[in-house]
């Protein structure tokens, strides 16, 4: 078999990749290890940054996101019973829309059904070939028989366990990480929001979110300990705890209800540098992994997505290959700004086990500076709503 591009993996990255090149008639075959249901499945967050939202219009998958998201104009963080709301608006002329990333994948699943697009599910053994040379192939095994499809460019999207990053050799691979000592812990509860915005809490008890889906269906988050497991939570002590973590008006409002799922997330930040290598190009969680603080998984695998895109079709439509050679550099530009503003969400907000008395303080005084200066309000709104691709 052959095709232009090679997708590994089936995720929203690889999904939002082959919609964009067959927008342009560039050819693709996805490559998924699970089945459909299984990906569509996976619990994602909520928030999408303008720049998706546009790709998703331009390859015609914004129809039910349009009718279902939901805009959010600014966002609220907490501390010590103290609201600070950071507008959008007030600084930047752009929302971020409040709709499952899960139903984000699931759009671009139907998408890629009515036209007809090649995916295979339920592969194994996928391993990547002659990638330095202008003739890749990757071969894999499906309904027990080994397959070998050649092709131009491999994009792996293959996530953070997959085998496109490996394909990188050790000694040109370097990986950045950082992992944090703590998880989420979060419910899905046929419940109204407690507040029609976001609420990221720093309580002395650690972290907490109160998200929504739409106006009956809410997402909610506390910060946990590794050692800890969903077993050990019953509804009732996820409820009270929260309370503990949002402002009294806030926990007074809350409507509790049972819980439709609920699951424990570790968080890690991780850069792999180069994200491309000869004919492979890595996007999304392949490259590089955000703690979940800010919502940027999805939206920066967009962005890789976006600028692979631009150099496969500077490629095969205007004869040029800038935007393939400088797809690395122009990816990790943008990755390590949403990592930075990641981490320090993440930091801002969490209570660390080794935190001294004097990180406490450093912890309230960004608060409070964020509170009462509208640069810094700014700054954050910019990181939030997404920067520019
Ligand atoms: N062969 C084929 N497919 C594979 C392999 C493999 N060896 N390994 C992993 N996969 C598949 C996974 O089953 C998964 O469906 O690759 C896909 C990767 O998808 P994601 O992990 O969702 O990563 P990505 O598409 O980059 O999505 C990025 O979306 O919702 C957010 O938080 C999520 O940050 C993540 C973001
Ligand atoms: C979610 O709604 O799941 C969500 C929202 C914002 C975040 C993380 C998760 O920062």
């Amino acid at each position: 078999m052959r095709t232009q591009v090679a997708i590994i993996g089936g995720g929203p990255s690889g999904l939002l990749l082959s919609l964009l090149l067959k927008s342009v008639g560039i050819s693709s075959v996805v490559l998924e290890r699970q089945s459909r249901a299984h990906v569509e499945g996976r619990i994602r967050a909520g928030v999408l940054e303008q720049g998706l939202v546009d790709l998703l219009r331009k390859v015609g998958v914004a129809g039910r996101l349009e009718r279902e998201g939901i805009e959010h104009h600014g966002t609220i963080l907490s501390y010590e019973n103290d609201r600070v709301r950071v507008s959008f608006s007030d600084f930047v002329d752009q929302p971020v829309v409040v709709y499952g990333q899960t139903e984000v994948t699931k759009d671009l699943y139907a998408a890629r059904e009515e036209r007809g697009l090649a995916g295979v599910f339920e592969v194994s053994d996928v391993a990547l070939g002659d990638l330095k040379t202008d003739a890749p192939f990757v071969t894999y095994t499906a309904d027990g028989l080994s397959h070998r499809l050649e092709c131009d460019f491999v994009a792996g999207c293959d996530g953070f366990r997959g085998v496109s990053r490996q394909a990188i050799p050790l000694d040109v691979r370097r990986e950045y990480e950082k992992v944090y000592p703590f998880g989420w812990l979060g419910v899905l509860s046929e419940t109204p929001p407690v507040h029609h915005e976001l609420i990221y809490a720093n309580s002395e008890r650690g972290f907490a979110l109160c998200s929504m889906r739409n106006e009956n269906l809410s997402r909610y988050y506390i910060q946990c300990g590794l050692d800890e497991k969903v077993e050990d939570w019953s509804d009732e002590a996820f409820w009270a705890e929260l309370k503990r973590r949002i402002p009294e008006e806030d926990a007074a409002r809350l409507v509790t209800g049972p819980s439709i799922e609920k699951s424990i997330a570790p968080l890690r930040s991780f850069v792999c540098e180069p994200m491309q290598w000869g004919r492979l190009f890595l996007c999304g969680d392949a490259a590089h992994i955000v703690p979940p603080t800010g919502a940027k998984g999805l939206n920066s695998a967009a962005s890789d997505v976006h600028y692979l895109f631009e150099g496969l079709r500077g490629h095969y439509v205007d004869g040029s290959d800038d935007g393939i050679e400088a797809y690395s550099a122009r990816a990790l530009d943008r990755v390590w700004k949403v990592e930075r503003f990641s981490w320090w969400m993440t930091s801002l907000l969490h209570r660390f086990p080794d935190q001294s008395g004097f990180d406490l303080k450093m912890q309230r005084a960004e608060l409070a500076f964020l509170r009462e200066t509208p640069a810094a309000q700014e700054a954050l709104a910019r990181n939030y709503v997404g920067l520019p691709y």
